[in-house]
């Protein structure tokens, strides 16, 4: 299982500041399980692994093979939840340099992304990239009305239609969207796409094991049954609501603990390069779900050794108002060792025949214990391989973990009130339909500020 420990962070937490938090703990678990806490509408997540119906699954295998057999690239459409998981689990479990290899030698299409932003250069790149290769789309969007990928889509499903004909288009256009509802699935209806449903009960930032996630990572030729079987083991692992007996709940708790004592963030710290959006991904979870209602940590991230040359002299010396999260790889996939040299012109040959992993995890040590004389706990995770399993089973980690930790908040961990502030800003700047009084409101107020 995923290991927890609070030992580098012993300075700051004490056992009875945990037992004190049991009872809240434990209400905590209780308004989650029986389904009466806030926002309990959207704990299906909860069940996924199980809940998901055989049928879909072997439908998203079949369109997954559908995919890889007819592209050279797959584009995925999507933003913030409808995104970061699959990019979280293809950047951690694929070869990081497979885009590169021929095609001969890849055994699945590129998968790039696309929506999850405005950038006009970043879309004519796209658009310039794909000229005369096999394409296929994946949009996703729960509410079907995004801006960001309903743009991209426009724009893209214009392309494939101009590049294939309609109908071709429709075969390689696919749908990752509500049952019922939105702009998205009445397109999708209309244009007889191929369809796959977000379940009414799993938010956005929840959604990486239903096909929002599932149909790109499975694209990759990720083994995403793997990953769902991590999930599933880690769900009913992680029943018990005594810290004590609990690494996810005890995460939650010595976070909450930190919080109190006015450590506002916490930093997500990797020793893979291909764990970073992991990273990004965690932060979405729990800065959209603790950060409201003026309550939360601030979720940040490192990759070291690479940042311990720009954002380890911060955590070492800086204001002393964070916590570091390691999250360790207990073995590599392939073993790489120091050669010797008789020159040893470099100095190296202390390091001589050991091997890479062994470095990085000794810096990762050395690094705890510089960070934690420098004043910041340090807590760590330990995942013991880079495998869909265990991805599936942080999935579940952290999605456990962030829920009970939003309740011990006091706060609804599945809404996102505040994204909607821009949303409405952007539109009324924009000039859309019902925004017109909000359009002089603020045409008035950024006229006064540029006067
Ligand atoms: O977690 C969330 O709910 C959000 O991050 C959404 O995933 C994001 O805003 C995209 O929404 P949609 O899938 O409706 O386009």
């Amino acid at each position: 299982m995923i290991g927890f420990s609070q030992d580098s962070a012993s300075g700051w937490i004490r056992s009875y500041e945990i037992d004190q938090l049991k009872p809240q703990i434990e209400s905590a678990h209780e308004l989650l399980h029986s389904g009466k806490g806030p926002g309990s509408a959207f704990t299906g997540w909860m069940k996924l692994p199980d809940s998901l119906d055989i049928h879909e699954l072997e439908r998203i295998h079949r369109a997954a093979d559908r995919i890889r057999a007819q592209s050279d690239i797959l584009i995925v459409i999507g933003i913030g939840g409808s995104y970061l998981g699959a990019r979280a689990a293809i950047d951690m479990l694929t070869p990081t340099f497979s885009d590169l290899l021929p095609r001969e030698k890849r055994s699945a299409p590129h998968i790039v992304f696309a929506g999850n932003h405005l950038s006009a250069d970043y879309l004519y790149d796209l658009l310039e990239t794909i000229k005369g290769q096999r394409i296929s789309v994946n949009v996703i969007s729960k509410s079907g009305t995004t801006t960001e990928p309903a743009i991209a889509f426009r724009i893209l499903k214009q392309w494939m239609e101009e590049q294939y004909g309609r109908e071709e288009a429709q075969r390689r256009i696919y749908v990752t969207t509500d049952k019922s509802r939105g702009a998205l699935r009445k397109l999708a209806v209309q244009e007889q796409y191929e369809t796959f449903v977000v379940p009414d009960d799993v938010g956005g930032r929840y959604s990486v094991l239903t096909p929002v996630g599932l149909l790109p990572i499975a694209v990759a030729g990720i083994d995403i049954d793997a990953m769902l079987d991590g999930a599933r083991d880690g769900m009913h692992h992680w029943q018990n609501p005594d810290p004590d007996d609990n690494p996810c709940y005890r995460y939650a708790a010595c976070r909450n603990v930190l919080l109190r004592k006015g450590y506002q963030i916490e930093v997500m710290v990797q020793y893979e390069p291909s764990m970073q959006y992991l990273t990004e991904w965690w932060k979405q979870l729990f800065g959209e779900s603790e950060g409201k209602d003026g309550r939360g940590l601030f979720p940040a991230g490192v990759a070291n050794t690479t940042d311990l040359h720009s954002m380890g002299q911060y955590i070492q010396d800086g204001q002393r108002i964070l916590f570091e999260t390691v999250l360790s790889v207990e073995e590599s996939k392939h073993t790489i060792v120091v050669p010797a040299d008789d020159d040893n012109g470099d100095g190296l040959n202390y390091l001589a025949e050991r091997s890479l992993h062994e470095i990085n995890e000794k810096a990762a040590r050395g690094t705890i214990l510089a960070h934690v004389a420098g004043g910041v706990p340090n807590l760590r995770l330990t995942v013991p391989e880079r495998t869909p399993y265990w991805f599936g089973q942080l999935v579940c980690f952290f999605e456990l973990a962030c829920a009970i930790s939003g309740y011990l908040l006091a706060v609804n961990p599945f809404d996102q009130p505040g994204v909607e502030a821009y949303k409405d800003n952007m539109y009324a700047l924009l000039g859309k339909p019902g925004y017109e009084q909000k359009k002089a409101e603020l045409e008035a107020l950024l006229a006064e500020r540029d006067s």
